[in-house]
Formats: C-alpha cells, sequence, structure tokens
C-alpha cells in the first residue's frame, strides 16, 4: 500500500505540475480523472490519524517522503508533545509543517517550481534557475516580507565561492552553475542588493520584475506593456481580460493604439479600451527601463523615455505620449477596486519600485500568493466553502503578521493533511 500511493502521488505530481503550468486551472476532464486515480487508490482513510497527516504533509511540502525521525518528530508535533515547536513559535500541525519545510528539497524542489513559472512566457517549470526565483527561495526561507516582492533592492546569490562564476548583470551562469552543482538552496543562498549586481541605481530597483530574468523575458523588445500583463497574471492571479472595464478615462491610452481599429471607433470604445485604460497609465512606470539584446543586460535611462514608448505614434497622433516614468492607478476607480489597493498609498508616482509597492500592498496580491500555494500544496484549485473560507483566513493572517510565506506553506497544508 505505502509503495502504491508513493507512486501514484509521483505521477499525479507530474500531471498535476504539467497542468498546472500550462494552464492556469486545470480543465475539468484532467481533475475527473484525477480524482478517481487518486480515490482509487490513495484516499485516506476517513478518519486519518496524525501518522497519515504528518505523511501528507511532508510529502506536499517537500516532494518526498520523511524519514522515520522526521515523521515521529511530525506525529509528535500534531500531538502536541514536540519540544522542537518552539524553536518555530508555532504548535500543533503547523509546527508538523515546519519541521516538514526544513527538508532541502522544499527549497532545492517545491520552491523552484514554485516560482520557475512565473519567469517566462510560456509559464514553463522547464527554465533555467535564474535570479528571480532565487530571490522567491530566499525571500521564503528568510520570511522577508512577501508584500516587497515586486520593489525591494534584493537579489539571492549563491554563497561565496560555491561556484566559479560570480553573479553578473550580463549573464545567468552563476545560476546556471548553482543548478548544475545542486547547490543546496536552503544553506548556500545568501541575499545580496540587487543594484549592487544588476549595476542600477538603488531606487530604479522594483523586486523580481527588475531581476535579470524578468528583464530577459519581459523588458525584451514590444512596449513594455507585457513586463505588466506578466506581473499581473502570476502575482494578481488576473489576466487582463479580466480587467476589462471600458468605463475608465481613454486619456492615458498611447498613441500605438488605433482609435478607429479596421476603421471601426466602436472596436476602440468596445475593447480595446477595456484593457489600455487601466494598463498604459500604469506601464507608464517602465518607460526607463530595456532589456538589451546585445549586452544581455537591463539597460535604465533615467529622464530619456525608452524608445518603445513611441513605436507606431503615427497610429493615434493626439494620443498619449510618455514623457517620463509617471504611473497612475485607474483601477483604483470601478470595477477594479475589489483588488483592494492600500488606502494608506497615494495610486500614482513615478518609476517601477512604487507602482510594485502599489500591486504587492493590495488584497488581490496577497490572495494570489495564497491561492498559488493552495494549487501547489493541495494540488487542486481551491474548490469547496471550506476551500474558499481557508484561503481568505490564510490571506488575512499572512497580511497582518508580516506576510510570512512559510507561514502561508504550513497553514496551507494543514488545511489539506486529511481530516
Ligand atoms: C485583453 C486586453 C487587451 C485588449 C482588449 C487589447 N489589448 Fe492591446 N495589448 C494588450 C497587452 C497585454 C499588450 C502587450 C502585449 C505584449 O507586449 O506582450 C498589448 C499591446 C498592444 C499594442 C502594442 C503592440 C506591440 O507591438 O507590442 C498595440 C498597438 C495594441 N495593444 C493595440 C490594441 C488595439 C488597437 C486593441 C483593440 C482592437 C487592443 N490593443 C485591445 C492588451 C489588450
Amino acid at each position: 500500500m505505502t509503495g502504491t500511493f508513493w507512486i501514484v502521488q509521483f505521477v499525479s505530481r507530474i500531471v498535476m505540475k504539467k497542468w498546472t503550468w500550462t494552464k492556469t486551472s486545470f480543465t475539468g476532464l484532467t481533475r475527473v480523472a484525477l480524482a478517481m486515480l487518486l480515490s482509487a487508490v490513495v484516499a485516506l482513510p476517513a478518519n486519518a490519524g496524525p501518522r497519515e497527516q504528518a505523511k501528507r504533509i511532508h510529502d506536499r511540502l517537500a516532494g518526498v517522503p520523511p524519514s522515520e525521525a522526521v515523521l515521529n518528530q511530525m506525529v509528535n508535533a500534531i500531538n502536541g508533545s514536540e519540544p522542537s515547536c518552539a524553536s518555530y513559535g508555532t504548535t500543533g500541525a503547523a509546527c508538523a509543517a515546519y519541521i516538514a519545510m526544513d527538508n532541502q528539497s522544499f527549497y532545492n524542489v517545491t520552491l523552484k517550481n514554485f516560482a520557475a513559472p512565473w519567469t517566462n512566457r510560456d509559464q514553463s517549470v522547464f527554465v533555467p534557475f535564474n535570479d528571480y526565483i532565487a530571490t522567491v527561495v530566499g525571500m521564503v526561507r528568510d520570511d522577508v516580507p512577501f508584500n516587497t516582492l515586486l520593489s525591494a533592492d534584493l537579489t539571492y546569490v549563491g554563497r561565496p565561492g560555491v561556484v566559479g562564476a560570480a553573479p553578473a548583470a550580463n549573464n545567468n551562469t552563476h545560476y546556471e552553475q548553482l543548478e548544475a552543482n545542486n547547490v543546496n538552496l536552503r544553506d548556500d543562498l545568501v541575499s545580496s542588493t540587487q543594484s549592487s549586481v544588476m549595476g542600477i541605481p538603488a531606487n530604479a530597483t522594483a523586486g523580481v520584475m527588475t531581476s535579470r530574468a524578468a528583464s530577459e523575458a519581459f523588458f525584451v523588445a514590444g512596449t513594455n506593456r507585457a513586463m505588466f500583463r506578466f506581473t499581473l497574471l502570476n502575482h494578481m492571479c488576473n489576466d487582463l481580460e479580466q480587467m476589462k472595464d471600458t468605463t475608465l478615462a481613454p486619456d492615458r491610452i498611447r498613441q500605438d493604439v488605433s482609435r478607429s481599429p479596421g476603421g471601426d471607433s466602436r472596436l476602440f470604445l468596445n475593447n480595446c479600451i477595456g484593457c489600455h485604460t487601466g494598463m498604459d497609465p500604469l506601464a507608464g512606470a517602465f518607460a526607463y527601463y530595456n532589456y538589451n539584446e546585445d549586452t544581455g543586460a537591463l539597460e535604465y535611462t533615467p529622464g530619456t523615455v525608452q524608445s518603445k514608448y513611441f513605436n507606431n505614434d503615427l497610429n493615434f497622433p493626439q494620443g498619449f505620449r510618455t514623457t517620463d516614468d509617471n504611473w497612475e492607478n485607474y483601477w483604483r476607480r470601478g470595477q477594479n477596486s475589489y483588488l483592494g489597493f492600500d488606502p494608506g498609498l497615494p495610486g500614482q508616482g513615478n518609476g517601477a519600485k512604487s507602482m510594485g509597492q502599489e500591486l504587492g500592498n493590495s488584497v488581490a496580491f496577497a490572495a494570489c500568493q495564497v491561492k498559488k500555494t493552495f494549487r501547489a500544496v493541495c494540488m487542486r484549485d481551491p474548490e469547496s466553502a471550506a476551500d474558499h473560507s481557508a484561503v481568505t483566513t490564510i490571506t488575512t493572517t499572512f497580511r497582518s503578521s508580516g506576510y510570512r510565506m512559510k507561514q502561508v506553506f504550513a497553514d496551507t497544508a494543514v488545511h489539506c493533511m486529511g481530516q
């Protein structure tokens, strides 16, 4: 039974991963097939005891079965008699989860796979290790307040000397070596300032948005709207399609967006406006950034708007012409205000850092981190009323106690450990 359990867990993980990373949610068919597979072979007994619960928590968080010693510690934690719980500042099943997160695989496998899809346009998990993934892994490990993910002057690198290539602004070799050498990310990642590695001013850093990997994926060519779109998708759990609001002022829609596409102004008014009224004023924050394909580095030009902001400016010359890196959040008004932006912030500013704070401090950002964690740990989307209520409670705790992602992983694993 135990052998079969692990095989099915393994297969279901692979199936889930594939679907998780290629679709934003599982299709009904996959879900049904998977549910049948799981319930046929691995359904927990109706009353899973602490041992089964501990095993499941460990498998979900670390992706590997626990050693006998760790399993015993976790069972003791669930039973309220594990002395080491004091060092985690928590008790019960949550403490068991913290014990499981001490496993190296939580960092080298679970968290790496958690973040990898955010770093490329295909949302693929099969990408080389990079500075964006490392920063997420390090922030989770060190309980760095995760609402600074899109604004901090922070990056994580291998401990000096652990690999040959130093972290560099213009190549990914350092991270590829960390991966090739299977460096232990729990023990051998150290924090550094992104500004020093990337060679940009501290006030030009905006967390993972200005990481080298994100720059290469989303600041390359185009109009820099891609950086905004993918940040929204990955960290607010919404694509622009869901944000369409045709009632907002179109005054900051750029010149490249035709006001009568195909000679039909109704198309602009009913469709194009929906996304561009909100997106264009926010993406103004990136006016000084470009990924330079020749140098392989992020380029930051304070005071000089990148030429990509003037692509096709004759499509509608009366449209908004970008003059600096000012941004404004029109979504604080209207239907998208449900995203819950922080009333204590001004809702406008200059540059990517303050725009990253605007997004990072919204309720939607926090809820999105919890939903993604739910999918990674419970291996399904929240479905029942109990699931949705758990997501809400975990999000509230996350926001009110220092935005610690490990707590989100622990609380979610406990929710899905079986009754
Ligand atoms: C669902 C949201 C949405 C709608 C609706 C929409 N756009 Fe866009 N538009 C985007 C996004 C996102 C980008 C950035 C794409 C990228 O670079 O990856 C973009 C980019 C553009 C660009 C720049 C293209 C380039 O070369 O990078 C133009 C021009 C544009 N849109 C015009 C229009 C017009 C005209 C319409 C209406 C017919 C329209 N858009 C409707 C979301 C939308």
